[in-house]
């Protein structure tokens, strides 16, 4: 495992834009694992803004999405197929036809879970974004007593509909469920690129690295990982740091 200690938001995002340049200069064809939340806008807007100015180039490039809200289409403003468009892929010269993000508005579940999953197998994740719920969840793989290992549907944990909540004009608009990518999909990506900052992350980074491996906290999964990093800011790096002594 790598970490990178970055001082403050902004750095954390464009050190994890570096490292998704760097996989895009290794293989012009990279398959990307893509989050959503706050954490990596500001890795969104650098990304944006080098493919702007001609210094990066997604024509080959290709996206899965790690989850979306069951219930709202890519029109609607929370959804996670509008944020990506507002973030990211209305800037870059990515092909449509390469975007993958489940389908918030299926009438048949099971085979949008199923048909996601064929196409991450067909495809191959070679570097996956993730940010991380404080309680631990990654992509919306929720505390639970088991790992989901496929695309699957979510009830969300009332932790996150609360963390969520400040998104949506009220916390009764939240989603109740989604459609995420599951732990397989996740381990399944050559690399994995986890950022977080701020002190509401600190409790589940210290026990994503230190604490058992547990689908109690999904994350934990990640100290299994043969290739994974960690970008965070010095907040959480400074509560770390003794533990990694
Ligand atoms: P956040 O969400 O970036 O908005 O904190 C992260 C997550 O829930 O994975």
């Amino acid at each position: 495992m790598k970490i990178y200690t970055q001082d403050g938001c902004l750095e954390v995002g464009r050190k994890a834009a570096q490292l998704v340049v760097a996989q895009m200069i290794c293989k012009q064809k990279s398959v990307l694992g893509l989050a959503t939340g706050s954490t990596p806008i500001a890795m969104y807007e650098e990304l944006a803004e080098m493919c702007e100015y001609g210094d990066l180039d997604f024509k080959d490039i290709t996206t899965f999405n790690l989850d979306e809200y069951l219930g709202l289409d890519k029109d609607n403003e929370q959804s996670y197929a509008y944020f990506m468009n507002t973030h990211l892929f209305k800037y870059i010269n990515i092909k449509k036809e390469n975007i993958h993000i489940p389908s918030g508005i299926t009438k048949d579940i099971k085979k949008t879970c199923e048909d996601y999953d064929k196409a991450i197998l067909e495809n191959g994740i070679d570097l996956q974004v993730l940010g991380i719920g404080t309680n631990g969840h990654i992509g919306f793989n929720e505390p639970s007593d088991h790992f989901e290992a496929g695309t699957h549907l979510v009830d969300l944990d009332k932790e996150t509909i609360e963390a969520n909540a400040r998104f949506f004009e009220s916390i009764d608009e939240v989603p109740r469920q989604a459609i995420s990518m599951g732990i397989k999909n996740i381990m399944q990506a050559k690399k994995v690129v986890l950022i977080a900052y701020g002190e509401n992350k600190i409790d589940a980074i210290k026990k994503m690295l230190f604490g058992e491996i547990t689908p109690n906290l999904p994350a934990s999964i990640l100290q299994a990982h043969g290739d994974f990093t960690l970008v965070i800011d010095e907040e959480i790096g400074d509560a770390i740091k003794d533990l990694l002594a």
